[in-house]
């Protein structure tokens, strides 16, 4: 019966050509450190799903953000785990997927075929970091509300185009509900789309070209 729904399915979408080429596609041998970019697959799974459950309770305004979190900390049932799972997995996912990145560099994996695979990594550093810098103000305290400053402090700094940079990362000129609101929806809206359509053409171009075997001495 199974198997008559699938060559069902099969003969209108060829889906095994798909599975195919995803899970039983060739691979060179290859060690341990081929793993980090799975890795950090997973864990930006993690942050998805934990993510997605933070939001049933966390509120995004200056009189209950705070609190907010502190309610999911204290009182929401398995909350501090969501969440300690969440602030964990986003200072992992920033090494892992740097561990990836050098990886990449120092076999020189960057090289033809996959310039274009090390260019949309690249944009995928850039999105990590961009989820770490807007979730860091959310938990809205002492270290939220300030570490927030001086960054977009930092983004002000550049002649010329420093003072609009900081009016539109802030929402104006200080730190306030609009600065909040913004980077929230950049952290649960912009950046997420952001980072499934890039993965999405990372992923497709690892498969398309195939991962690259481990130099050997001499080459
Ligand atoms: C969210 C972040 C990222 C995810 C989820 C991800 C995922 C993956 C996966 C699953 C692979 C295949 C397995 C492996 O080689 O480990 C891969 C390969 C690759 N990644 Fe990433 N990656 C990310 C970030 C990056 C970054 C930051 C760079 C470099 C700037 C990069 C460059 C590459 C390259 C060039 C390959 C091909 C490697 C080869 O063929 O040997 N990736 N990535």
């Amino acid at each position: 019966m199974a198997s008559k729904i699938t060559n069902w399915l099969d003969e209108r979408t060829s889906w095994r050509q798909v599975w195919d080429a995803i899970f039983l596609r060739k691979v060179p041998k290859v060690n341990w450190l081929f793993t980090l970019g799975s890795a950090s697959l997973f864990i930006a799974l993690n942050q998805a799903i934990t993510g997605i459950l933070l939001t049933i309770y966390y509120v995004p305004t200056p009189d209950h953000a705070y609190d907010s979190v502190q309610y999911i900390t204290t009182q929401v049932p398995l909350g501090w785990l969501i969440r300690g799972l969440h602030h964990w997995g986003a200072s992992l996912m920033i090494i892992v997927v740097v561990l990836h990145m050098l990886r990449v560099i120092f076999l020189g994996a960057y090289k033809f075929p996959r310039e274009v695979t090390w260019f949309t990594g690249v944009g995928l550093l850039l999105l990590v970091i961009g989820f770490g810098f807007t979730g860091y103000l959310l938990p809205w305290d002492q270290k939220a509300f300030w570490a927030t400053t001086v960054g977009t402090r930092i983004a002000g700094t550049p002649p010329i185009i420093g003072d609009y940079l900081l009016r539109i990362i802030r929402g104006g000129t200080e730190i306030s509900a609009v600065t909040l609101v913004r980077f929230f929806g950049t952290h649960v809206w912009v950046l997420p789309a952001l980072l499934v359509i890039l993965i999405g053409i990372h992923l497709y171009l690892v498969i398309k070209n195939g991962i690259s075997a481990v130099p050997k001495k001499g080459m």
